[in-house]
This record gives C-alpha cells, sequence and structure tokens, in this order.
C-alpha cells in the first residue's frame, strides 16, 4: 500500500454521549490532518439505536459494508437501557453490533490503557500514599474467546421444567499465544513486565494459559513474566496498582479487571481503547472506543468528556496507521491541557484552586487548540 493512500476511517458515533463525544474527536482529527499533512478520508454511518431508527438494525448492512471497505472503526459508544430492555436480547446493540464487529473483523487483541495523570489524583479513589509515582497499567485483554464465545451457549429447558444456562469457556493454543504475543511485544515499548492473569488452581483453561503464555514468554527474555490468580489479581490491583506494568487476561477477566482498572483513573471518561486483528499488510485492522459507555443520563448536555474518544483517535493513528508522531501530539495535547486545569465535570474537584470548569466542547476545542 502507497503511503499516500488515504486513511479510510469509519466513524461510528451511535447512541447517548456517543455523537457529542464524536465531534470532539473528529474536531481534533482534523487538525492533526492539516499540520501532520495526513490524508484523512472519514465516512460516519449509524450504529446502535441509531442504526435501528435509521435502518432497523443496530448494524445495518451499509454500516457493515462501509466497516469493511475502511482501514477501522472510529467507534462512540451504543445501546440506552431503557430502549434495549424493549427488544430481544440478539438484537440489542451490544450483542448485534459491538459482539458481532469484535467476531467480524477478528478484533482479538484488546488494549486498555489505564493512566492517573497527577494532577487528577484527587479523583482517584486510592489514598495518595498508593498511587505511588502514579498508576499506568496496560491491560491486554483477549476479546474473541472464553465465556463470550464458546460454543454450547444456550439456554435450555429440562424435562422437569427446571431451566439451565450454559456459557462454555474455549481457549486453544493458538489463540493464547497470539494474545501473548501482543502483551510481550507491548511490555517491551514500556516498562518490560508482564502479570498473566489466570485461575490455573481451578480452571483447565487456567492450566493451557499459564502454560502457553511461560512458553511464549520465553521468546521474550527481556520482559519479566509473573503469574497470578485472577481472585488476588484484583485485590492486587487495589493494593499496590503501581506493580503492575502489563496485564494480561483472558475475555471475561479481562472485562472485569480492565473496569477495576479503570477505577483507579478517576474517570471513565479519560479512558480510550483500541480492540486490533492480525496484519495483513501495512495497517492493522482495529477498532478503537472509549472505555465509558452511552451515559445517556448526560447526553446532549454538553457535560461528557471527550478525552476518551479523543485519546482513542490517538491509538488509531498509532496501531493502524503507524503514525506515532500524530499520535503522540494528540497525547501531549490532552496531558497539556489537563495541566492547565481545565476539567469537564468528571473530573472537576472543588478543592483544585487552579481547576477550571468546562464542557464536552469546550475541552475539544482546547485540546484542538493546543495541538
Ligand atoms: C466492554 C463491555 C462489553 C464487554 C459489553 C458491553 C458487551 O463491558 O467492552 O468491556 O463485556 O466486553
Ligand atoms: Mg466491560
Amino acid at each position: 500500500m502507497s503511503s499516500n493512500e488515504p486513511f479510510r476511517i469509519a466513524a461510528l458515533a451511535g447512541d447517548g454521549i456517543g455523537p457529542e463525544v464524536m465531534r470532539e474527536a473528529l474536531k481534533v482529527l482534523r487538525v492533526v490532518e492539516s499540520k501532520y499533512a495526513l490524508k484523512l478520508d472519514i465516512s460516519e454511518a449509524p450504529v446502535g439505536w441509531a442504526g435501528i431508527d435509521a435502518a432497523g438494525s443496530a448494524l445495518p448492512e451499509a454500516t457493515l459494508a462501509l466497516c469493511k471497505r475502511s482501514d477501522c472503526i472510529l467507534f462512540g459508544s451504543v445501546g440506552l437501557p431503557a430502549r434495549d430492555a424493549t427488544i430481544p436480547k440478539d438484537q440489542r446493540p451490544e450483542r448485534a453490533a459491538l459482539l458481532r464487529l469484535r467476531r467480524e473483523f477478528g478484533l482479538f487483541a484488546n488494549l486498555r490503557p489505564v493512566r492517573l495523570y497527577a494532577e487528577l489524583a484527587h479523583a482517584c479513589p486510592l489514598a495518595k500514599d498508593r498511587q505511588g509515582a502514579g498508576i499506568d497499567v496496560l491491560v491486554v485483554r483477549e476479546l474473541t474467546g472464553g465465556l463470550y464465545f464458546g460454543q454450547p451457549k444456550l439456554t435450555e429447558t429440562l424435562a422437569d421444567g427446571t431451566q439451565r444456562a450454559i456459557d462454555t469457556m474455549v481457549y486453544t493454543t493458538p489463540e493464547i499465544e497470539r494474545i501473548a504475543h501482543v502483551a510481550f511485544r507491548a511490555a517491551k515499548l514500556r516498562r518490560s513486565r508482564v502479570c498473566s492473569i489466570d485461575k490455573a488452581n481451578v480452571l483447565e483453561n487456567g492450566v493451557l494459559w499459564r502454560e502457553v503464555v511461560t512458553r511464549i514468554g520465553h521468546q521474550y527474555p527481556g520482559v519479566s513474566l509473573e503469574h497470578m490468580f485472577v481472585d488476588n489479581g484484583a485485590m492486587q490491583l487495589m493494593l499496590r496498582p503501581t506493580q503492575f506494568d502489563v496485564i494480561l487476561c483472558e475475555n471475561l477477566f479481562g472485562d472485569i479487571l480492565s473496569d477495576e482498572a479503570a477505577a483507579l483513573a478517576g474517570s471513565l471518561g479519560m479512558l480510550p481503547s483500541a480492540s486490533l486483528g492480525a496484519t495483513t499488510g501495512a495497517r492493522t485492522f482495529g477498532f478503537y472506543e472509549p472505555a465509558g459507555g452511552t451515559a445517556p443520563d448526560i447526553a446532549g448536555k454538553d457535560l461528557a468528556n471527550p478525552i476518551a474518544q479523543i485519546l482513542s483517535c490517538a491509538l488509531m493513528l498509532r496501531h493502524t496507521f503507524r503514525s506515532d508522531t500524530a499520535a503522540t501530539a494528540i497525547e501531549t495535547a490532552v496531558a497539556r491541557v489537563i495541566a492547565q486545569g481545565l476539567r469537564t465535570g468528571d473530573i472537576f474537584s472543588a478543592l483544585d484552586t487552579a481547576a477550571q470548569r468546562t464542557g464536552t466542547n469546550g475541552m475539544g476545542d482546547a485540546i484542538a487548540a493546543e495541538i
């Protein structure tokens, strides 16, 4: 692929605060585009309830087709609890759009960087002495295996009328190998430590997971590897989060631990995430989304924090388009704006005399201007 081919981005804003944080992200991307002479080809399409309302499906055919001819998906968030309950579970946005896209594009590697900015120490639920010199953890979560997709997966009624639900946890060696490589490679670019999470004392999956991760670890002599049972890992994350660099886990453990880790950053509104597939050619297909949800209670009020969506653009530039300079420019601009004291409601503290409150739009403008 020649380097002057445009970056094809499918922007799916979705529901709730999705459209307003996406607006700020696109604003920032346009500034980055001109500053770094990139060529962005951004197309927007409906997903989630926006998709159901526009075309009768949480993932309309036209939206899926757009994703297929793009290099990546910049995603907002989907689902509105009050409306989700009114339709069958298989048609609800989380399953019909989010899980379907993960599966469809083979997005097996989910990267969730959790960083507590020094200026936001007050928003962290842990006492200052537990925050050490700062919290900076990368959760690497396997995203297309385990209990989420294992077969059989069903609810059945037995002869005596009892209902039985079955979810199956399945992992194969190649599935564990490829996610382990992602974690070790990421650790090399960070502080060279991987903590692999499992339940090897109880689950067959845990035994295999530990065995395979250990074997792959031998290929990365510069990276230290430690194993933790998931229950202890959850506790350690609260007691001493600074001991972690990269946390590697299977799908469900990663779902749980990444939310726990996210709490440490003070607000979900600060956290981006990347879900990556296999690399074919020069570009890795990726799906980039904020860690938080649709937050319908604050939607449309200029209250949402757009930083997670904006930082997701940085991950997109880095992982799919290999534009590290542009990605770093966004991250630096965000850090500067935080350092200057600008705060949306979720990270505002009246005790912080340097803090200045702003809205979704104001935050986006400030970050764009900083770039
Ligand atoms: C996440 C979410 C999803 C998951 C839900 C919405 C299906 O919690 O991305 O962590 O469980 O993977
Ligand atoms: Mg989750």
